[in-house]
């Protein structure tokens, strides 16, 4: 096998890898969904992404109540919820790109703070790559009769930078 078609697999390993792997999000981290806790500052440091989930944890005073728009979210109008939850660990899967506002549906807690807004954006700009790649990596197959030492050593470097290139990136998305 060439290097090139090494390289390629392994590529297309790493991006089905990511592709299956959608992040949970414990919303409001480790202090979960509670009046307590910081969401402006919790949101700031997350990327949801189309396929990704919410999860919320809570105790039986709160629940998970979903508003339509930004005007009912401001205002803290939980009379007409699209949705509501009341588990305690809610699993709310992100379909879509936009905007999602929720709320905790007892009384006083949205005006408290207890209120995030998820925007969600287009997950999938990897799957892109991966088709406009394959055309570029085929015509590698039909020189076999190249194999020196030069060629050999540039490959293993080549390949030892893309694994180290890999797991940083894993390092920093996980
Ligand atoms: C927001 O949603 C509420 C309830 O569904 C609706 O009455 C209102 O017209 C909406 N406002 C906007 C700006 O879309
Ligand atoms: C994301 O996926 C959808 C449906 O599978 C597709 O229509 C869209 O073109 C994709 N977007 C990108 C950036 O690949």
């Amino acid at each position: 096998m060439g290097c090139k078609n090494t390289i390629f697999l392994i590529l297309v390993a790493t991006l089905i890898t990511k592709e299956a792997l959608a992040t949970q999000h414990v919303v409001g981290g480790s202090q979960g969904w509670d009046q307590s806790t910081d969401f402006d500052s919790w949101t700031s440091g997350q990327t949801f992404k189309v396929g990704d989930q919410l999860v919320f944890k809570y105790s039986s005073l709160h629940s998970v109540v979903e508003l339509s728009n930004e005007s009912t979210y401001k205002k803290c109008d939980i009379s007409t919820p699209i949705n509501t939850l009341s588990t305690g660990k809610d699993v709310v899967k992100l379909d879509k790109p936009g905007t999602r506002y929720f709320t905790c549906g007892t009384l006083g807690h949205c005006g408290q703070g207890m209120k995030v807004k998820i925007t969600v954006v287009k997950g999938n700009g990897s799957s892109s790559p991966v088709s406009s790649l394959s055309p570029s990596s085929s015509p590698s197959t039909s020189s076999p009769t190249s194999t020196n030492a030069a060629s050999t050593s540039q490959c293993f470097a080549s390949l030892l930078l893309f694994v180290t290139l890999s797991f940083a990136t894993m390092i920093y998305f996980f």
